[in-house]
């Protein structure tokens, strides 16, 4: 069944409840592999900011379900993939960032509707969203792969004296 869920332009105000989703995810899933040193910075990511998002669930005041951002992604991972894979003539990329869906509210489509409003946002733009995911967050990679993006590189790289690789993904046009 879905929740009731309503997915708006974050406020600063919502900055310190997405810090506390954070924590719950990063507890429950290792997202972010590392915790930031300071995470409400880590929400507003450098660079060009396109939009952030969250979902709020309409039946309960305030309660947050999840957050997404999307960044002009040129300088990204996934971006300069995406370029590589594309040619010059394609369209330039723009980055989902900063994905979560508070433990208690997954399965439930608010992850879906939050890349709606990214995806939706970045054709605004005239950009093709983008993005890297850790081969060993298998959800994720389903719930991407579900949702219509295809892979177009891997990316080894050590995280933590880890090996791990980056699976980079561009949304099936
Ligand atoms: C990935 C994530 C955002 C998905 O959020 P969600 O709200 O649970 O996703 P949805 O309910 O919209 O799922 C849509 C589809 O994705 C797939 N999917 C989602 N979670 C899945 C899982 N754990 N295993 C397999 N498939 C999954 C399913 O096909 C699902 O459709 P269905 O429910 O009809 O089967 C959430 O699991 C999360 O926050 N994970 C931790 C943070 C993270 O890894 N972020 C991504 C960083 S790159």
């Amino acid at each position: 069944m879905r929740t009731r869920v309503l997915i708006r332009a974050r406020r600063p105000e919502d900055l310190d409840g997405c810090v506390a989703m954070l924590g719950d995810t990063h507890r429950a899933d290792g997202y972010p592999t590392r915790w930031p040193a300071d995470p409400a910075r880590w929400l507003r990511p450098p660079g060009p900011v396109l939009g952030s998002w969250v979902a709020v669930d309409s039946g309960a005041v305030g309660s947050l379900l999840g957050h997404v951002t999307l960044v002009a992604a040129d300088e990204e991972i996934a971006g300069r993939a995406w370029l590589r894979h594309a040619g010059p003539a394609a369209a330039r990329p723009a980055g989902i960032s900063r994905l979560f869906v508070s433990p208690v509210a997954r399965s439930r489509g608010v992850g879906t509707l939050l890349l709606d409003a990214a995806c939706a946002q970045a054709g605004r733009h005239g950009l093709l969203p983008v993005l890297d995911v850790l081969d060993r967050d298998r959800a994720a990679v389903l719930f991407y792969l579900r949702y219509g993006f295809r892979q177009i590189d891997a990316v080894p790289m050590e995280l933590n004296g880890v090996q791990e690789t980056a699976r980079c993904l561009a949304l099936r046009t």
